[in-house]
């Protein structure tokens, strides 16, 4: 796609494809990094990565405990905002839109992919909470792999899928080793259910 064919598409799932799907096959490790950001009640921002596990015409989707900080920022304001970046193709994606959770449906195929440590794991995190030390984090685990030898491990009702649509989406470009700054960037945002295009200044 070059610039008036993004411009003029209207469509950011495209885009984001154009963007994205070249990444899988030239970066190795978790081309799929996403930093997602939240706010807390008092307006502080707060970042982390997460791994993108789709992207879809509703949003964005990734995996978390619910009751965690980030569960609880981003359901608490129901807005949120991701940011991926490579850097062997120089782009750069942008996002701020609303939250939402998936159904248990969808939360559950993609729980039985999941291998059975990490499962034990997402059962015993109480993600951002205080632990005592190392050693009771691998006393839980074991208890736990004990307790489920053989047998069909839950998924807990609070680790689910989030995906945050886009009511904006900025597609940025470096056109040259970031030697002249002349980046190019695209910004798609949803004005009166229409999907608006604009370039902006570097
Ligand atoms: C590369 C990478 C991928 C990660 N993927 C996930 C993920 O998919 N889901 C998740 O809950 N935490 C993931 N984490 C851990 C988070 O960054 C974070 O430490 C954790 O979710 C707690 O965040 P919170 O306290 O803001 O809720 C990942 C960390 C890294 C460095």
């Amino acid at each position: 796609m070059n610039d008036k064919d993004i411009l003029e598409s209207k469509n950011w799932l495209t885009v984001w494809h154009h963007y994205y799907d070249p990444e899988e096959k030239l970066e190795q490790n978790d081309p799929n990094a996403i930093c997602v950001s939240s706010v807390d009640t008092e307006g502080m921002p707060n970042g982390r990565y997460v791994l993108l596990k789709d992207v879809s015409e509703n949003g964005f989707l990734f995996y978390t405990n619910l009751k965690s900080q980030k569960g609880k920022e981003l359901f608490g304001s129901k807005k949120g905002a991701l940011t991926w970046w490579s850097r062997v193709q120089n782009k750069s994606v942008r996002v701020q839109g609303s939250v939402n959770q998936v159904s248990d449906e969808v939360a559950n195929n993609y729980w039985s992919t999941r291998k059975e440590d990490a499962k034990i794991s997402a059962i015993l995190s109480k993600q951002s909470e205080e632990v005592t030390s190392r050693d009771q984090l691998e006393e839980e685990f074991t208890k736990l792999k004990v307790e489920y030898a053989g047998k069909e491990i839950p998924r807990p009702d609070h680790w689910s899928g989030v995906i945050i649509s886009p009511q904006k989406i900025e597609f940025w470009e470096a056109t040259d080793e970031y030697t002249s700054r002349l980046h190019n960037r695209f910004v798609f945002e949803l004005q009166n259910d229409q999907w608006v295009t604009k370039r902006l200044y570097p």
